[in-house]
């Protein structure tokens, strides 16, 4: 860990982000920094935030009323470094008067492009093509060979139809989609012009798509939205795509539907748990491409996740609004 320093705000940093976040922190705060590749162990996390002002957090850091209470009262901010915040207990923070911040917005179009390459890796099988040439078992162009379904004039179903689903409709469209949609709240007729898109039911919308990708958050409601049952309703020649949280999806439900071909592959970047362990039936499967949670990990759009999370927290160390509020009600509880 980096050594804190002097009489500024205390402010502890989960892990080492880029400098477009680390240089005002550091030049505004006593900043302790969490320089270890892994999480700060739970015990060492809560020991390291006591009496500090605010805490820079990561979507493996548990916020909740522990975390609250080992932090101390000073505690004037959470800032996360995610747009996705089901590792925060947002009620919590709220009945505590903590602004906790996000980083919404600078990581769609990054995180729909890895959606859209894992649909494409996955449908046109590039992870086992890859791995057939370096095992040495390529020895002629074979007519029959890797075969799989078109991108290009197909069918996708987008769940969850919020900033990052509708980044995924545009990619679609440019690919001669045909572009269903789902949420729970459905968008604006001409949003629905906008991007050419058709609004149905789950169900319906599961069945007919040759592609689901899935873009909503991890919530009580969309904890393993993506069970047997609704496996079961997809075709057999789908591709499922999951740059949401690891939870939406039941894990062993989907190895089992991807073993017994009741749909033709599925491509992750999110995992349960996360790390996936390598044992874990999905890691075995030819039809199921898994990456390490890494659909923001662009260069840009790391350092703008970084800017903004370090202007959340300095905002909250100033007694300011937070730019990017996950529980703006916290300034209004009325
Ligand atoms: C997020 O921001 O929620 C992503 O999962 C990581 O960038």
């Amino acid at each position: 860990m980096t050594p804190s320093v002097g009489h500024r705000p205390r402010v502890f940093v989960a892990r080492i982000i880029p400098e477009d976040g680390l240089a005002p922190i550091r030049e505004a705060c006593d900043a302790t920094i969490w320089e270890d590749d892994l999480p700060p162990p739970r015990g060492v996390l809560l020991e390291a935030i006591r009496g500090c002002d605010g805490v820079l957090t990561l979507l493996t850091d548990r916020v909740d009323a522990e975390f609250l209470d080992a932090a101390g009262p000073q505690l004037k901010v959470v800032s996360n470094y995610a747009v996705g915040f089901d590792n925060i207990d947002v009620p919590v923070c709220t009945t505590r008067g903590i602004p906790a911040g996000n980083t919404p917005g600078v990581l769609t179009e990054t995180t729909a492009d890895l959606a859209f390459a894992l649909l494409m890796a996955a449908a046109r099988r590039l992870p086992e093509g890859d791995r057939y040439v370096r095992d040495g078992r390529w020895k002629t162009w074979g007519p029959m060979l890797l075969l799989g379904p078109d991108v290009h004039g197909s069918t996708i179903g987008i769940v969850g139809f919020g900033r990052i689903g509708q980044a995924m409709a545009r990619r679609a469209r440019g690919f001669g989609m045909t572009i269903l949609y789902h949420d729970v709240q459905r968008a604006d007729p001409g949003v629905e012009a906008e991007f050419d898109v058709t609004f149905l039911p789950l169900e319906e919308l599961l069945a007919r798509a040759d592609f689901v990708s899935l873009h909503v958050n991890l919530t009580p409601q969309t904890n393993g939205l993506i069970n047997t049952e609704k496996l079961s309703w997809m075709r057999p020649s789908a591709v499922l795509v999951n740059t949401s949280r690891g939870p939406v999806i039941d894990g062993p439900a989907l190895a089992e539907a991807l073993r017994n071909r009741t749909i033709f592959a599925a491509a992750l970047d999110v995992t349960d748990p996360e790390p996936i362990p390598p044992d874990d039936p999905l890691v075995g499967l030819d039809n199921c491409l898994i990456v390490p949670h890494i659909a923001s990990a662009s260069r840009t759009t790391r350092g703008k996740m970084a800017e903004m999370a370090a202007a959340n927290l300095l905002a909250g160390l100033n007694g300011e609004r937070l730019p990017t509020a996950i529980n703006p009600e916290v300034y209004d509880p009325a």
